[in-house]
């Protein structure tokens, strides 16, 4: 099944000035890249068709809060929450089960979402792999006091997702006795959508699950045949364009349901390439800094930047070929002659042709773009697009031979928050942070 077009010919020097030439596609950075995808353990790829058993138990318990709740509270933050969040978007804004993603601790956005909770039809799922973020432990001790002051039991209004031994949800999962799903311990965060962490959110807003994971099979099987597959090109353009200075990687949706793919892919492409140091420990700073984009509407802030501004990035339309709703633009106004044109025409016609359009602009003014088309958004294409982008991001990362696994720079903000807040073990932490030069009032207006 097609359900998805990869479509880098705007990409191509013949097209755009600022582009690359078929010789530079056949870099041996390709063949390698593909050598060590296929021999390399990554815990993901195990998700499209290894998890028939979770998938049940997913189903049926998500059945179960659905007759018990109508709204399904996350707590969790980054790629315990991207994935549900963009997955959501695109296949149940409708959903009659309302899901809300904290995804910060903002104190207004707290007061707010937990002012206007009925605990009682709530059901929270905490979700954090290393078991012990504190956002993701703030958020779940302000739910477990509410449910213990509504007269709940915090077993009966939360789930667990988390890893398997490690970490303070563990522990706490246990000694409440919390239903948990497990995160496998090969399967980091931004990489974790098709696990539980974003297949129990899913099923809870009516999604089918099953599809999802069909088309994230079907997006493996299609890259692991050829060493030429749209996630190894993608890589490859992405990693050539850093070569050439284009450090910005721009994704831009026509899609209002495919906005937060957006915001997931960020995470994806950011934490997973930039990094200090190669796998052989020389300094590199590698990276290429994802901007989010919606399309139309950015074409009136952003896209003039992106056509007449620096040569330093490489951008990817998503453009969905059948939308779900259709809507006729009428006829009105007609004496003004300018504005008949669009009358009678669809609102597909008008956002798919503003699409073609910057695309055009950004290709004639010398500008490296692709376009991957979906041949509509449900659950299968969504599937098959998040694996087609855990795959490209690989594949670049294999490329670029960093660890596209780790994040390091994030750990390292997780424990500078633990000595701000004065977490016993974490003194000497705090003491370097305090041993910074003081701020220079000079240095300070307003
Ligand atoms: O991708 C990652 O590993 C991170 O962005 C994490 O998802 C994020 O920091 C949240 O971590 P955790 O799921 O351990 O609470």
């Amino acid at each position: 099944m097609r359900s998805i077009k990869f479509d880098f010919n705007n990409a191509m020097v013949k097209m755009a000035s600022h582009g690359f030439s078929g010789e530079e596609l056949d870099s041996p950075l390709l063949g390698k890249a593909h050598e060590r995808m296929s021999s390399k353990h990554m815990g993901f790829r195990k998700l499209p068709l290894g998890q028939e058993s979770i998938v049940q138990d997913i189903i049926k318990t998500a059945g179960e809060i659905r007759k018990k709740f109508n709204c399904f509270v996350v707590l969790g933050i980054g790629g315990s929450a991207l994935g549900p969040i963009a997955v959501q978007q695109a296949l149940a804004r409708d959903s009659s089960m309302e899901l809300i993603v904290l995804d910060n601790v903002d104190p207004e956005t707290m007061k707010r979402t937990f002012d206007k909770l009925d605990i009682e039809k709530t059901m929270f799922n905490v979700i954090t792999k290393s078991g012990k973020t504190s956002e993701t432990m703030a958020q779940l001790m302000t739910a477990a006091n509410m449910i213990a002051k509504k007269g709940f039991k915090i077993k009966e209004h939360v789930i667990a997702t988390t890893d398997e031994k490690n970490g303070n949800l563990a522990l706490i999962a246990q000694k409440e006795g919390l239903k948990t799903f497990i995160i496998p311990s090969d399967v980091g965060g931004r990489f974790s959508e098709l696990s539980p962490v974003g297949l129990l959110p899913a099923a809870v807003c009516g999604i089918d699950i099953k599809s999802m994971l069909e088309g994230a099979a079907y997006m493996d099987k299609l890259c692991s045949e050829n060493e030429k597959n749209p996630a190894s090109v993608f890589a490859l353009l992405h990693v050539l364009g850093m070569n050439k200075g284009m450090n910005v990687s721009v994704m831009i949706p026509y899609s209002d349901s495919l906005k937060y793919i957006s915001d997931w892919y960020a995470q994806l492409w950011a934490e997973s390439l930039g990094k200090r140091v190669d796998n052989k420990g020389n300094e590199v700073f590698a990276g290429q800094t994802p901007v989010k984009a919606l399309g139309a509407t950015d074409q009136h802030s952003q896209v003039q930047l992106y056509t007449e501004g620096p040569f330093d990035k490489i951008s990817t339309f998503i453009k969905v070929e059948r939308f779900r709703q259709e809507m006729h633009i009428p006829k009105a106004f007609e004496y003004v002659d300018d504005i008949a044109f669009l009358s009678g025409k669809t609102f597909s016609e008008l956002i798919n042709a503003e699409c073609a359009a910057t695309q055009y602009a950004l290709t004639v003014a010398g500008r490296p773009n692709l376009e991957i088309a979906l041949e509509t958004v449900d659950a299968y294409s969504i599937g098959a697009l998040l694996y087609f982008f855990e795959m490209a991001v690989s594949y670049a990362g294999e490329m670029m031979d960093i660890n596209t696994f780790d994040q390091p720079g994030v750990e390292q903000g997780k424990l500078a928050t633990f000595a701000l807040m004065g977490k016993p073990g974490f003194e000497q932490q705090k003491e370097k942070m305090n041993s910074l030069p003081p701020k220079d009032e000079k240095w300070i207006m307003g």
